[in-house]
């Protein structure tokens, strides 16, 4: 039997109406070039290198929702007003005209905000509990009605995408934000029908995916980004047990997702007890849906959230891709993102195709700084 190689990268996926050109999706990554939510100037160009450089699927920087508190960071884009997304109609222009294909990832932060963050400071946070200090609500606890307004948001940002003629869209449901604080029942202390029990749990993620496809009908592709990761704890969980995995997935699966981003920090470590399965390979046999793997795809270092912006070490060499290739080709997973490789390199794609390791640039803080 020969040994599988890199062509294994490079065979074209089916997308909702259209096909990838290979199976190298760019992961999201906030690069805060957006000044008052618009795209910047120089963001459809930095879109539009890793598009020449030869990526199949990009998946855009988390964009907010227009819900009023979706934001907690600045210069972060929007995904609704007529600049933005006039904005977000070059970046799509740019990158289509280099080939790849395009979504945006919508994303509410939830309780990262508090009161007092831009745009409007009087706004709190929206997550699944309050946090209260001298008698100011920093975050106000998400009632019915808001879950229903913010379903609606993202239902909206859905059909957005689609009337602007995106490929599909993600939804970040990952790393401590909004949905995931629902999934994390270290987050979710709340004492209604939405915490306790993980079907519980995910309800709210299921709403919103309900709400996405009705907006969006059938047919338009919705990837579902997931994680037991937190930014500021690598080892928390969502799911104990692959039972209590396949309860999530399933659900969210039957309300209308289609592909899992199964966001780890290092996409082959094994994710439970007893077995050598990723949370990707997992997922997949769980699901029965296509997955995308994520997590130091090409580099010798995991992606550090609790320090990224900060100038610690966060460097991280580069490495060959066998693990990658070896995983696909035992139906791990479908697709594999890379974060910050594609950042430090926009031409990394071409150069793995090339077998051009050496030209390779590794990921530094500076390249984390930069925008080129
Ligand atoms: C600068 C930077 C910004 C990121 N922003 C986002 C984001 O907006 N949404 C998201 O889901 N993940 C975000 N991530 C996580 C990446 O998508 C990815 O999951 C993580 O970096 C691991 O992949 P890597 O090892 O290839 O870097 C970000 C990562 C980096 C380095």
């Amino acid at each position: 039997m020969t040994a599988p190689t890199i062509d294994l990268l490079f065979r074209p996926f089916a997308f909702g109406a259209t096909t990838l050109r290979n199976r190298i999706v760019m992961a999201p990554m906030t690069r805060r070039r957006s000044p008052e939510g618009v795209p910047g100037p120089d963001v459809a160009p930095y879109y539009r290198r890793r598009a020449e450089g030869g990526v199949g699927l990009i998946i855009s920087e988390g964009t907010y929702i227009d819900h009023p508190a979706a934001s907690a960071y600045p210069n972060v884009p929007n995904f609704f007003g007529a600049a933005s997304l006039a904005g977000w109609s070059q970046v799509l222009a740019a990158v289509r005209q280099a080939g790849a294909k395009m979504i945006p990832q919508l994303w509410h932060v939830g309780a990262i905000r508090q009161c007092g963050m831009e745009p409007d400071a009087t706004v709190p946070g929206y997550g699944p509990c309050a946090q209260i200090a001298d008698g100011t609500t920093l975050v106000k606890a998400i009632t019915e009605a808001d879950m229903d307004d913010i379903a609606q948001s993202y239902g909206r940002g859905a059909r957005t995408a689609q009337d602007l003629g995106f490929d599909g869209v993600a939804v970040h449901a990952a790393h401590g934000y909004l949905i995931d604080q629902f999934f994390w029942d270290v987050t979710n202390r709340r004492a209604d029908g939405h915490a306790g029990s993980i079907e519980n749990r995910c309800r709210f993620a299921v709403q919103v995916i309900r709400t996405i496809r009705r907006a969006v009908g059938p047919g338009f592709p919705i990837v579902f980004r997931f994680s037991q990761w937190k930014m500021n704890d690598y080892d928390a969980r969502i799911a104990n047990t692959p039972e209590e995995l396949g309860i999530i997935l399933r659900a969210l699966a039957k309300a209308g997702a289609d592909i899992f981003d199964v966001s780890a920090r290092r996409f082959w470590l094994p994710a439970f007890a007893g077995s050598d399965l990723s949370l990707a390979a997992w997922a997949r046999r769980l699901s029965g849906k296509p997955v995308i793997a994520v997590g130091s795809v090409g580099l010798d270092q995991p992606h550090q959230s609790k320090v990224y912006r900060r100038p610690d070490n966060v460097d991280a060499k580069v490495t060959d891709i066998g693990t990658v290739i070896e995983r696909m080709s035992q139906g791990d997973f479908d697709l594999v993102a890379v974060a910050r490789a594609i950042l430090a390199d926009s031409q990394w794609v071409e150069k793995i195709r090339r077998d051009a390791f050496g030209e390779i640039k590794p990921f530094t803080h500076a390249a984390m700084m930069a925008y080129e």
